[in-house]
């Protein structure tokens, strides 16, 4: 794909449905007892790995593609079959994490794996707390990686102390915790995001959060439920920068989901000077929702660490266009994370903006960049990563001359018409 400079962008677009919202549905779904219904679902490639992988385990998933509306037959929490190949969930972490949670505690052996990024991604950090709640999990290869062998185990409550603030983790554990035989809780350094926790009482499950905690007491039972899925923040924000940075430009988002564990890109844009406004708040379903309008706006460098940075984790790539466009310096620090996502965040984005002309360096956990040099056209390569490819997109329609992003198609991950979509803006 190759993306010149533009003028202006103009327009009103709805983003598809929250991703990791998504996934939660078909999980909990599949454990509930009933129909759950889900609107606004995400046919994107990662929450089609979820579908596929309970449709292996036996559970009938209606999935009606014209409509985003997925009809789940829960099988109850304790029906999962055996399936009888392996579990395959393409490039989904949040597949492989949270759904080992669950496998854990089954009555039959299961393996999972995915593409070549999923196998190079860290397991151990749900290894560790879930063999501590009498799992029996390993890693094939040895290397603490996918294709994990899951034998199910009868499981115990802990009390885990996470070394990372991850949604992944906490979820995994908390999943698992519906079948231990007592209390189960999670403490992380910072809070991630919470929809597990926000499903868990809409289904009736018990689980409490306090502070940096999250407990839940074993479940009997999980009631269908029907689940509108908002617009995702983290397809919302391409638009949002896009918005910001293009000369002559007003974009609304509409329907995007505004949970306060996932709007950090919000904080940094008005500290950065961002002319953004939200209108359409709506708090009254557990997840509020509200549209986002943005205009091109003259930006300020910032510093983005600490506790912000779970709740704008899968940002940072655009985030760090964004500062490309910011008088003075952007500094994001304790940002380690970003090395084992999709890609090393760090390393493709430093090196792919350099190629832009930017000014910008790598640290230990994070990025240092100074704002203001104008960027020129370059080959991309997204490494297979969707944000990567999305982030160069926005940049290659304001720089210089002709951008191409090599393996563009990834976006199909979380996004599948994000080209159609910012080709409908002018
Ligand atoms: C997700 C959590 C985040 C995020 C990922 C989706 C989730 O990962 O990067 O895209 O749905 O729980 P971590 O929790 O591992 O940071």
């Amino acid at each position: 794909m190759i993306f010149t400079k533009k003028n202006s962008l103009n327009g009103e677009i709805t983003v598809p449905g929250d991703k990791s919202i998504s996934h939660r549905s078909i999980m909990l779904g599949s454990l509930a007892s009933g129909i759950t219904e889900v609107h606004g679902f995400l046919q994107g490639a990662d929450c089609l790995s979820s579908i596929s992988c309970f449709q292996k385990m036996g559970v009938a998933i209606e999935n009606d593609t014209e409509t985003n509306i997925v009809r789940i037959h829960g099988l109850g929490l304790h029906n999962l079959k055996a399936p009888t190949e392996i579990l395959d969930v393409g490039n989904s972490g949040t597949t492989t994490r949270l759904m080992s949670g669950i496998l854990a505690a089954q009555n039959f052996t299961s393996t999972v794996t995915g593409d070549a990024s999923i196998q190079k991604r860290p397991m151990k950090r749900i290894m560790t707390p879930l063999s501590q709640m009498g799992a029996d999990i390993t890693s094939i290869n040895g290397n603490e990686c996918a294709p994990l062998h899951i034998q199910g185990k009868p499981l115990h409550g802990i009390h885990y102390q996470s070394p990372v603030a991850s949604a992944q983790v906490k979820s995994a554990i908390l999943l698992a915790g519906l079948y231990a035989d007592g209390e189960t809780s999670v403490t992380e350094p910072y809070v991630s995001r919470n929809h597990t926790e926000l499903m868990f009482e809409s289904f009736g499950v018990n689980i409490q959060c306090e502070g940096t905690t999250a407990t839940v007491q074993p479940a009997a039972h999980l009631e269908a439920q029907k689940i509108i899925v908002p617009g995702d923040i983290s397809s919302a924000a391409y638009f949002i920068v896009a918005g910001l940075i293009t000369p002559n430009s007003c974009i609304t988002i509409k329907n995007v989901g505004i949970n306060s564990t996932r709007d950090g890109i919000l904080d940094v844009c008005k500290a950065m000077g961002a002319d953004i406004t939200l209108s359409n708040v709506n708090d009254t379903i557990g997840e509020p929702t509200a549209d986002i309008t943005v205009r091109t706006s003259s930006l300020r460098g910032t510093v983005i660490e600490g506790a912000i940075i779970p709740k704008l984790i899968d940002e940072l790539p655009i985030i760090a266009i964004l500062a490309c466009f910011a008088n003075g310096t952007t500094i994001i620090k304790d940002a380690q994370e970003l090395k084992v996502k999709e890609s090393n965040r760090i390393d493709v984005m430093v090196q792919n903006l350099s190629a832009m002309g930017a000014d910008i360096e790598a640290t230990d956990d994070g990025m240092i960049i100074r704002g203001g040099k104008p960027l020129h056209g370059a080959i991309i390569d997204s490494k297979l990563d969707h944000r990567i490819a999305m982030s160069f997109a926005i940049a290659g329609m304001n720089a210089e001359g002709d951008t191409e992003i090599l393996g563009a198609e990834c976006v199909n991950i979380s996004y599948p018409n994000f080209y159609q979509d910012l080709e409908a803006l002018n």
